[in-house]
């Protein structure tokens, strides 16, 4: 009797709504899950540089600051990378039986950059901030990892969107005192109590509005 109600094809329709039913799901798992999830990007990024330049050796073993050579992180949105002139305060006297240090001294001597490949980086429609963060207390650490233990400079964190505001969303569990931004080592004993004192201190409020990052 129903086939004579319903035509033939209706069976199937149960089995096509079933089957977009299933596509959709699985679209909208795969948007929160791989989208928005803070960990999707370049983790782990490790280009080989020109010159095997180390981080743990200059600043752990030499005891170099960052800011001797990033000096630009607590004045401008881009951190600078050094000049050849930078190492030369030093390498005009240490190693220059290197060959290393003999290639860094011809770069000075022709006056020619190095050419460093860069490491991290957003996509062009993000707007980024180093002096912003620095001055509010957020440590190289929380965004490129232990760089004091790294000879050749890896992408410790995701840098997606996700990642940037679970920061932005409670910087408590985050921000340190201003003066202990370039020390990777150093860690506080209770982070949220001294996060929210700092976050009042240093009038810390960071956005969540989608014009704080996209201009
Ligand atoms: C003696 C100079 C010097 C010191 C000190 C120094 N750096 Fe660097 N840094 C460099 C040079 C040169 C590069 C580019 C080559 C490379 O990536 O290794 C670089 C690259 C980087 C990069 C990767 C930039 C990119 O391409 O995305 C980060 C992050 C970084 N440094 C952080 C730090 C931090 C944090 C400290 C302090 C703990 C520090 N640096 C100390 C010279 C220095
Ligand atoms: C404050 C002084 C100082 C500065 C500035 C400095 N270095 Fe060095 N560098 C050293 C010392 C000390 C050593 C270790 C020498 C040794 O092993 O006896 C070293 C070692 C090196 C080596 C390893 C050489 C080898 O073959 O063993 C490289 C490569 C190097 N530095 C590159 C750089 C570059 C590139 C810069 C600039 C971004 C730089 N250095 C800035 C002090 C410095
Ligand atoms: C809140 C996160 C954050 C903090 C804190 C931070 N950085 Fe960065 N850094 C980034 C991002 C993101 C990039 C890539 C920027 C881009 O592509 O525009 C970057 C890039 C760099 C670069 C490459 C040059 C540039 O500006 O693109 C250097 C060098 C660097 N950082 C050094 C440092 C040092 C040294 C500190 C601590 C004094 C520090 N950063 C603190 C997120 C951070
Ligand atoms: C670990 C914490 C932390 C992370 C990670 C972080 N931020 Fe921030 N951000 C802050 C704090 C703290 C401020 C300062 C807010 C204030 O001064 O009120 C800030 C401020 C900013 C500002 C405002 C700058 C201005 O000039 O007004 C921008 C833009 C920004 N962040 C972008 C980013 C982006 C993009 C990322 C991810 C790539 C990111 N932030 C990751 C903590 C963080
Ligand atoms: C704290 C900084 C920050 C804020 C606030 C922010 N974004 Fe983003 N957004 C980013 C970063 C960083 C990326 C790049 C991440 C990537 O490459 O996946 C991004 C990427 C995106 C993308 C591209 C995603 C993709 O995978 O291609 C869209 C769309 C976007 N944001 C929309 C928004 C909207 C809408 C809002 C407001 C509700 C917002 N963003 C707020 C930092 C931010």
């Amino acid at each position: 009797m129903s086939q004579q109600i319903f035509p033939k094809w209706a069976n199937t329709l149960p089995i096509i709504v079933l089957i977009v039913l299933v596509i959709t799901l699985g679209l909208v798992v795969h948007l929160f899950w791989y989208w928005l999830s803070p960990k999707h990007l370049n983790v782990g990024y490790q280009p080989k540089q020109p010159i095997p330049f180390s981080h743990a050796l200059h600043v752990e073993n030499v005891g170099l600051d960052c800011r001797y050579c990033h000096s630009n992180v607590e004045k401008a949105a881009h951190s600078n990378i050094p000049a050849t002139e930078t190492c030369m305060n030093c390498h005009k006297q240490i190693k220059t039986d290197s060959p290393h240090i003999k290639k860094l001294t011809k770069h000075y001597e022709n006056n020619e950059p190095i050419e460093w490949v860069k490491v991290h980086m957003l996509p062009d429609y993000v707007y980024f901030n180093h002096a912003a963060h620095t001055t509010a207390g957020v440590s190289c650490v929380q965004c490129h990892g232990q760089v004091n233990k790294m000879d050749v400079v890896y992408q410790a964190k995701p840098l997606s969107m996700g990642w940037c505001l679970e920061c932005h969303r409670e910087p408590e569990k985050f921000i340190w005192p201003k003066e202990k931004i370039t020390d990777l080592n150093w860690r506080p004993t209770n982070q949220i109590n001294l996060g929210l004192q700092l976050k009042e201190t240093y009038n810390v409020n960071p956005g969540e509005a989608c014009s704080v990052c996209h201009r």
